[in-house]
């Protein structure tokens, strides 16, 4: 039996793939659209891998969706395809409207289709494990508590939305047809192989090439960050272990403002890559003009995955992020072909 992974070729599923395939020998799916975040030389490591199988092609695609679900025996999906930044959300709306809501309810269609004829024991056993946001409960205060499970959905963000609608689908699947589903909802991530349009790559690399780091408004938002591995981490624990219909919040407890992420990369790259002209790259801050409708302050509570399922993540913000910042030093190529916007023909050459 197999798993499907959508949204493989992108910055958390790519990572998810990688470390599935060295723990595991069963076969993956991996499903991608390739849109401008989707890049094939994540998964290139998996090439000469036979229990590893790219497919182009889209979630909304109900013949193809099904196609694969049979060809394989897929035994689970893991559903990261989504559209993703929220500035680009606010600026054109409609793809996520398609990808994360529309594109999440064909989904659904094809895998309950191929869950309804599966035989009682694979029935039984299969689960569709959706991969969503904890943007989607809102923004908090200062003093509120951090977004347990039970918050109410609040989301600000033509992205947020879109995420919340997912999660909407996605949980009346479950309570209508009996869909075996997960749904995971974690904090702010960061690690390798993310794209650099998101404030962490985005700083590391403009830092390196002497531009701004640009700070929207007065730098206090406050994230959740959690390194990439940990979330990847937890949802092989929710799809392990989790309880069919619930719901389960992922972070790290590492609450930080945005201005002090960004000086703590400034402060690492003083280290590893010292400017040649001995300024510090700090002096590349630059406040800029606020995204609209900006959430002020996320924060989750995972007490509820950590108790019941026994999940813990590995890294502290402090060795996550000089992980981090060592993997783009260390990773010059990627970041070349990510950069120059040559990635996609990069590929088509090197795997031609
Ligand atoms: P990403 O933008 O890096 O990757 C998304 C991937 O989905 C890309 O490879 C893209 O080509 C693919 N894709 C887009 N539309 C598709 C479609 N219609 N069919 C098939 N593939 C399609 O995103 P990411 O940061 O890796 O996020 C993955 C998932 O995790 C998303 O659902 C996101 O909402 C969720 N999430 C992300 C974070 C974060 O901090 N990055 C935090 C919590 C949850
Ligand atoms: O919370 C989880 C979410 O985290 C995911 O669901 C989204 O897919 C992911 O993109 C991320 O959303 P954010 O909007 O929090 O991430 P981003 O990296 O775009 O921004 C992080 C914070 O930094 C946010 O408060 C906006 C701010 N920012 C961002 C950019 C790109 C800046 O100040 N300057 C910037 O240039």
């Amino acid at each position: 039996m197999t798993i499907l992974v959508t949204g493989a070729a992108g910055f958390i599923g790519s990572n998810f793939v990688l470390d599935w395939c060295q723990q595991y020998t069963e076969e993956v799916v991996s499903l991608d659209l390739l849109t401008y975040a989707g890049n094939l030389e994540n998964l290139s490591s998996l090439n000469a891998s036979p229990n590893h199988h790219f497919i182009h092609g889209n979630i909304g695609d109900r013949e193809l969706v099904s196609q694969l679900l049979k060809k394989y025996q897929v035994r689970a999906v893991v559903n990261f395809a989504a559209e993703t930044h929220v500035d680009r959300s606010i600026h054109e709306p409609s793809d996520f409207i398609e990808t994360n809501i529309v594109g999440t309810y064909n989904l659904l269609e094809s895998v309950r289709s191929y869950w309804g004829d599966l035989d009682e024991m694979h029935k039984k056993d299969f689960r569709l494990l959706h991969v969503s946001t904890d943007e989607v409960y809102g923004s908090l205060s200062k003093t509120d508590r951090a977004f347990n499970e039970t918050n109410s959905y609040k989301p600000n963000s033509p992205y947020s939305a879109s995420k919340a609608a997912s999660d909407h689908l996605v949980r009346a699947w479950h309570q209508t047809y009996g869909l075996p589903i997960l749904t995971t909802n974690c904090s702010n991530n960061y690690g390798p192989y993310h794209f650099p349009e998101k404030l962490i790559p985005l700083c590391i690399l403009n830092a390196l090439n002497g531009k701004q780091l640009p700070i929207y408004g007065d730098g206090q938002q406050t994230r959740d960050w959690l390194y990439v591995k940990d979330h990847c981490s937890a949802i092989r624990r929710v799809l392990e272990k989790g309880k069919l219909g619930e719901t389960y919040n992922v972070g790290g407890w590492n609450e930080k403002a945005n201005l002090d992420v960004v000086k703590t990369l400034c402060s690492i790259l003083d280290e590893l890559k010292p400017k040649a002209d001995s300024t510090k790259y700090e002096s590349q801050i630059t406040y800029v003009k606020d995204r609209p409708g900006h959430d002020r302050r996320y924060a989750i509570d995972a007490t509820k995955l950590e108790r019941e399922l026994g999940w813990k993540p590995e890294e502290t913000f402090e060795t996550g992020i000089r992980k981090t910042v060592e993997w783009y030093l260390a990773n010059e190529a990627w970041v070349n072909h990510v950069v120059s916007g040559d990635y996609k023909n990069w590929v088509q050459k090197q795997y031609a």
